[in-house]
């Protein structure tokens, strides 16, 4: 067997792969610990670098008990932000100020005098100096221990965006458009996002004594894989940690999959031919060499670094058939199962038949967006189909759908023929408007508001779960409490929610459930739907119908599946997937990402093509959850 280099030879930052992002958030926080006791033993501060966004809130929630319940203390740790928006004062509910106040310092003991962070309100003139300032007290406080960062899907550390050179310094800059995309729901609309930031420089950051990056969930695995393996460069500012004698990622498995170890590992060591790893090389190997996989052959496993793979499974033609077949199996036009039918080589089984159905719908708009085509085929085919929306949705619909639905009731009352029976809604519409002036541009929605915003978002579910054959009962509505508490990228569930999934779950009794989130970034809101999900259908073990009922994996707003890792294929004819397309168009407030469904399907199909197996129109696909 040939020597192959080990990952440390595409890997140039040490990089600690845990199983998530509470796993890994929990070994930060010891070593945060012992840094400051170290450091306070010898009579010295110690002093972070902290970070905001989604990344650092397990770790920010563990310090948090570290200090509740193990005591530790902050009252000698000295603490500087990476960056500020700028524009927005330190009240602003969505300014970096604010976010620490909320995840971190309003339930340690830290001293305020020790918090610092970029100001968002210094007026223009006085920026460089206030910059100057920031770097020099950095300087004065002993310099930063350990820093802190996320990642972004600019590559940018800090708000270091494309272009930062390696010696910058704390400075203004100007917003990248896809880190404005990214914060566009914490704000309301990408318009209302601010177009500068104060942050430190990558030189700045730099100068930290140790750096940890963490990154979650499968949006960040691109990025991580270009900044830990790829070249040094401004283009991905996060690059520069391989610059540096002490600096480390910290990533689940989600944000890996694009490391040469996960993604090609018989590259990097001698790999483990699982079924899925077989299944991942040859069908790499066909696209890399534009070949199907029945005309592959001896010299292309050998060119491809692939040779153990065949004389350990080949003759390469046996192997080909094989991996065909595995693949064509995966094809179905029955996701519940053909009744009637041998189904050893079917991805769902055959019996019972029809079979009760939960859909699970993060947001409203995730299932239709995933699996429209699939619902479409699930009711036609006579099952039991339920659709269920967890949440209202109501942080996405902006102020001005809320304003036009008030400002259309009051239309409407002043044109009825009896004006007295239309009291009630003249009032609530009028409470509504009232509720709007009053809150502002990013004031946070009181109760009326949510509830008239998720109100429009269930008209606009109903009407798109219409075009695939569901009707106004078949649709549910559960609005789990988390999501009514909290912001965007903040939530964090409770036992309410964990209770009001078992308790669907013990009513419905499914055969089959479709969800999503499995691979998103954890604090998203499918991401924590899927952990709940999971929890309750723990909770519910002892059940009958919890063992033997499948979980399928849909994709919402995450990465298509490919090829390797799909287990079902439901073809989409061009009718269906016109269908779908019109479903989609329901919808008032869809992001670029998730108006491309079809064409994705479309793509998925072209995949399935190349490949050699069958040339559909398009294709919905799924994974089947294995039980852990
Ligand atoms: C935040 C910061 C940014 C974020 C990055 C990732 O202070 O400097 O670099 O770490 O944008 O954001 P999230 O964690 O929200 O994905």
């Amino acid at each position: 067997m040939s020597i192959r280099p080990p990952a440390e030879a595409y890997e140039k930052v040490p990089t600690v792969i845990f199983p998530d992002s509470a796993k890994a958030a929990k070994t930060l926080a010891q070593e945060v610990k012992q840094l400051i006791e170290t450091k306070n033993k010898a009579g010295k501060p110690a002093v972070l670098g902290m970070a905001t966004g989604s990344t650092p809130v397990p770790f920010y929630r563990e310090l948090i008990r570290l200090h509740k319940e193990e005591g530790l203390s902050f009252k000698n740790v000295i603490t500087f932000n990476l960056d500020e928006y700028y524009g927005l004062s330190s009240d602003h509910p969505e300014s970096y100020s604010m976010f620490m106040a909320e995840q971190l310092f309003d339930h340690i003991d830290i001293p305020k005098a020790n918090i610092n962070l970029p100001s968002g309100t210094v007026p223009g003139d006085q920026v460089f100096n206030h910059c100057r300032q920031y770097e020099e007290k950095i300087e004065a406080s002993g310099g930063i221990d350990l820093q802190i960062l996320g990642i972004g899907r600019t590559g940018h550390i800090g708000f270091n965006e494309p272009g930062s050179s390696r010696d910058s310094l704390t400075r203004r800059i100007t917003l990248d458009r896809v880190t404005r995309q990214d914060a566009a729901s914490d704000f309301r609309g990408e318009q209302n996002v601010p177009h500068f930031a104060i942050t430190m420089g990558v030189g700045t950051i730099l100068r930290a004594k140790k750096l940890v990056l963490m990154a979650w969930g499968e949006n960040k695995a691109v990025m991580v894989a270009k900044a830990v393996e790829g070249p040094m460069t401004e283009v991905i500012s996060a690059s520069f940690l391989q610059d540096h004698p002490d600096a480390r990622f910290f990533i689940d498995h989600g944000a890996s999959r694009e490391l040469t170890r996960v993604k090609l590992p018989w590259l990097v060591g001698p790999a483990s031919w699982t079924p899925r790893e077989t299944r991942r090389a040859m069908v790499w190997q066909a696209f890399k060499i534009k070949r199907p996989i029945l005309k592959l052959v001896d010299e292309h496993y050998n060119e491809n670094g692939l040779s153990d793979l065949l004389s350990e499974q080949g003759p390469a033609y046996q192997l080909n058939i094989r991996i065909f077949n595995q693949l064509q199996h995966t094809i179905t036009g029955w996701p519940g199962g053909k009744p009637d039918e041998d189904d050893t080589y079917r991805p769902e089984r055959a019996r019972p038949y029809p079979k009760r159905c939960l859909v699970f719908s993060p947001e409203p708009q995730d299932a239709i967006t995933g699996m429209g085509g699939t619902i479409d085929r699930l009711v036609e085919q006579g099952h039991d189909v339920r659709l269920i929306a967890l949440t209202s949705g109501s942080l996405r619909v902006p102020d001005s759908e809320a304003d036009k639905f008030a400002e259309t009731l009051l239309e409407l009352a002043s044109n009825a023929t009896n004006p007295t029976t239309w009291e009630p809604q003249v009032a609530y519409a009028r409470e509504a408007l009232g509720l709007l002036e009053a809150k502002g541009e990013f004031g946070e929605d009181p109760p009326l508001l949510r509830q008239l915003k998720g109100l429009i978002l269930r008209g606009e579910l109903r009407d798109a779960a219409h075009t695939v054959g569901l009707a106004n009962d078949r649709v549910t509505f559960v609005d789990l409490p988390f999501y009514e508490n909290g912001r965007y990228r903040r939530f964090k569930s409770t036992e309410e929610d964990h209770k009001v999934l078992v308790r669907l779950l013990q009513e419905h009794k499914p055969h089959q459930i479709y969800i999503t989130g499995d691979a998103a970034d954890p604090s998203s809101v499918a991401g924590i739907c899927f952990r709940l999900l999971v929890a309750a259908l723990q909770s519910c073990g002892g059940e009958d119908f919890a063992g033997s009922c499948s979980v399928w994996l849909y994709r919402g707003k995450e990465r298509p599946l490919e090829p390797h890792e799909i287990d079902m294929a439901i073809p989409m004819s061009p009718l269906q997937i016109e269908r779908k397309a019109n479903a989609l168009s329901r919808y008032g407030a869809l992001s670029s990402l998730e108006k491309e469904a079809p064409e994705t399907n479309r793509e998925n199909a072209r995949l399935y093509d190349a490949l050699g197996l069958a040339e559909y129109e398009a294709i919905e696909t799924f994974q089947r959850w294995r039980r852990v």
